[in-house]
């Protein structure tokens, strides 16, 4: 079984070990005493059930059961054993007789009172985990088991006048209580204990400065004193002002500005724009040019910036508001500038208020094409959004409709800048995916019948040769993206290529001529492909036997925690939201790993910025196809992800969860390169 199918096993039968022990009591004290004890045995054989469900999710990692384990499991078993020794014999006693004296027997507190204290315990194990989630510590234990101790002499005492011990029993649960809570809510002091738990006091100078919660200059200077080695402000890590040699210098001007934007069905849409459309211009360079973007604001009240997403530019032009510059106000500018080192589909977009801001349309596509090779066929950049509530592909919210003669080379970049994964297929031909995140796969096979479930935030570019039957690029589905038919008539023959589109007969002997789907067809039934499993192996600079200079590992879940200062239901890493996730601190050179788990019920698209981090392993199992490089992975509910990267690119990152409402809601961190500091101190970095 899966670990997101045990997890959603586990939460049924806590659900229903919770329900019977307490409508158990409710039973016995309404003078049921047959119904009681049957609820009593359902009780029993479910808290059994429990205690097996949570050492089968143990297998699947300490991280799933962690709370459960040292708090949920002991409890019910404590709470449970209680009420089978004092409810147990009188229950089963008045059960066989069922007369009115039972009746009155069992609706005495003796016997209702440890039953519904089983099911306080039990809700309690529940409670913990979807209020609290990973990790439990003993502030939260304490006070969990203090409500629900509350709880049982509270129902004790409405069910009698007397109640033996009662001030003893209430003021201890009392000091219980205040104990936990303090342990809870009172900050401990210690909120730049990853300083020295992840790598020495240079921690401090970019946690403190970084999150906001410090005074940036005096952490810095006293790290610098301390290390004796020379701290660099992560505005001094910049691009170079020309491009190396051989290259070109690509200009753009970008300004951001609200707009109404019209959609090719004549729709309009309020948004924001660069340069009043959605999405924003494309970039586009050759390997080795310099790119020079100059952003401005023209009327985005809550500032903008440009990250570029997948590449890794030097940290001080990487977008990120209160880390490596400030957001650009009304009236403001900024010019980034970075060589196209890297060859690729990449994407960027607003970093600032980036859930709202990229949801209504600061994005557009960035794509760098390798030096000396000419484009030829037909190359096709799709960023896919959900703008105004209906699916577009780049500003077309009807199918893209292109024209390419058969044996023309086609590619298509496609790019989620959505915040929830996307499910492509593609009709019509066989295909390749060829490059994932922006880097080419190693020997990708043929493909047909497929989806492919694309993370939000990430990047596939699919390949093929034109056949002479129409090709269909859907989206989940649903949405017809792009149709591709083959050029009968003379060029720029419009008649043709609509006819084409919508010709049923054409599709038909695409089917007829065998493995490939017509374009037409079904596709919802297609298996999903398996990245880990597609491409031929290569040898990678390093693999999951290395040794590695630094372990991380992220915990995802859910939680009742501060984030950027108010109390919130956050997305929470390892219990903590932005800004008090403990800062990752890496030397640069340092080889990385970084595990990543999954445990809530919603799907995490994992992106760091400036890496490219290798897939080592998802669940256990290594990556056997060709080498994945991704820089967003998409972290399902049960999944543990192991990647790895080589901390080679200087500065103060942002490491986050790329549904950006998620991110909002807390769940972003700081990687930090030991030594850089940032004179920014903004609390929000997204
Ligand atoms: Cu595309 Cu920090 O994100
Ligand atoms: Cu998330």
């Amino acid at each position: 079984m899966t670990t997101d199918r045990l997890m959603a096993l586990d939460l049924l039968v806590s659900v229903l070990t919770a329900a019977a022990w307490m409508s158990a009591g409710v039973a016995a004290a309404a003078r049921r005493p047959r119904t009681a004890a049957a609820l009593f045995a359902v009780a029993l054989v479910a808290s059994l059930a429990r205690v097996w469900s949570v050492l089968a999710l143990a297998g699947a990692g300490w991280w799933f059961v962690q709370e459960k384990i040292t708090v949920a499991l002991p409890l019910l078993v404590a709470a449970g054993a209680a009420a089978t020794a004092l409810a147990g014999p009188r229950l089963l006693r008045a059960a066989r007789r069922a007369d009115a004296a039972s009746r009155e027997a069992v609706k005495a507190p003796a016997v209702a009172v440890p039953l519904l204290g089983a099911g306080y315990a039990a809700t309690a194990g529940i409670v913990q985990t979807f209020l609290i989630g990973y990790p439990a510590d003993p502030g939260t234990a304490l006070l969990l088991l203090a409500v629900a101790a509350g709880a049982v002499l509270g129902t004790w005492r409405a069910m009698s006048t007397h109640v033996p011990g009662l001030r003893t029993a209430t003021a201890v649960t009392a000091v219980a209580a205040v104990l936990g809570g303090t342990l809870v809510f009172v900050p401990s002091g210690e909120t730049t204990a990853e300083g020295s738990a992840t790598g020495g006091t240079a921690a401090m100078a970019a946690t403190g400065s970084g999150t906001g919660s410090h005074e940036h200059h005096s952490a810095s200077e006293g790290s610098a004193s301390l290390m004796g080695a020379e701290t660099r402000p992560v505005t001094d890590l910049r691009g170079p002002a020309a491009p190396p040699p051989g290259g070109a210098v690509r200009r753009f001007e970008l300004t951001a500005r609200t707009a109404t934007v019209t959609l090719s069905s004549g729709r309009k849409v309020p948004a924001w724009t660069f340069n009043g459309q959605v999405p924003g211009p494309p970039l586009t360079a050759v390997q080795g040019d310099l790119v020079e973007v100059r952003l401005r604001n023209a009327d985005i009240t809550s500032g903008v910036t440009l990250h570029w997403h997948g590449y890794d530019v030097p940290s001080g032009e990487d977008g990120v508001p209160g880390l490596t510059q400030e957001a650009v106000p009304p009236g403001g500018e900024f010019v980034y500038r970075f060589v196209a080192a890297q060859v690729g589909t990449y994407w960027y977009h607003t970093h600032e208020v980036s859930d709202l801001g990229v949801r209504m349309g600061l994005y557009g596509t960035l794509v760098v094409t390798p030096k000396g090779t000419a484009a030829e066929g037909l190359d096709l950049t799709l960023p896919v959004h959900t703008l105004g509530g209906v699916t577009v592909t780049g500003d077309r919210d009807q199918p893209l409709v292109r024209q390419a003669a058969p044996g023309t080379p086609v590619r298509l970049r496609l790019i989620n800048t959505d915040n929830t994964p996307h499910r492509f297929t593609l009709a019509g031909t066989p295909y390749r995916l060829v490059a994932v995140d922006g880097t080419d796969l190693n020997g990708p096979g043929t493909l047909g019948r497929v989806g492919l479930r694309l993370a939000a935030g990430g990047r596939y570019d699919l390949a093929f040769t034109m056949p002479s039957d129409p090709v269909l690029l859907r989206v989940d589905d649903r949405t017809d993206s792009v149709r591709i038919t083959p050029e009968s008539g003379p060029p720029g023959d419009g008649a043709a290529a609509a006819k084409g589109a919508g010709a049923s007969a054409t599709a038909d002997s695409a089917a007829d001529s065998g493995a490939v789907p017509a374009a037409d067809g079904q596709t919802a039934g297609w298996p999903e492909l398996d990245l880990t499993r597609y491409g031929a192996p290569a040898p990678t600079p390093f693999t999951s036997r290395s040794r590695f200079d630094r372990n991380f590992t992220l915990v995802l879940d859910r939680g009742f925690a501060l984030t950027n200062g108010r109390p919130a239901y956050a997305h929470t890493v390892n219990g903590a939201a932005f800004p008090d996730i403990p800062t990752e601190v890496v030397r640069e050179g340092d080889l990385v790993r970084l595990t990543v788990v999954n445990r809530g019920r919603e799907t995490h698209p994992w992106h760091l910025h400036g890496h490219r981090v290798l897939v080592l392993s998802r669940d256990g199992r290594s990556v056997t196809g060709s080498p994945l490089w991704l820089d967003t992975f998409d972290v399902q509910p049960g999944q543990v992800w192991e990647v790895a990267f080589r901390a080679a690119n200087p500065g103060l990152w942002m490491n986050h969860c790329h549904n950006l409402s998620h991110a909002d809601l807390g769940m972003m961190l700081h990687l930090a390169y030991e030594g850089v500091t940032t004179p920014f101190h903004g609390a929000h970095s997204g």
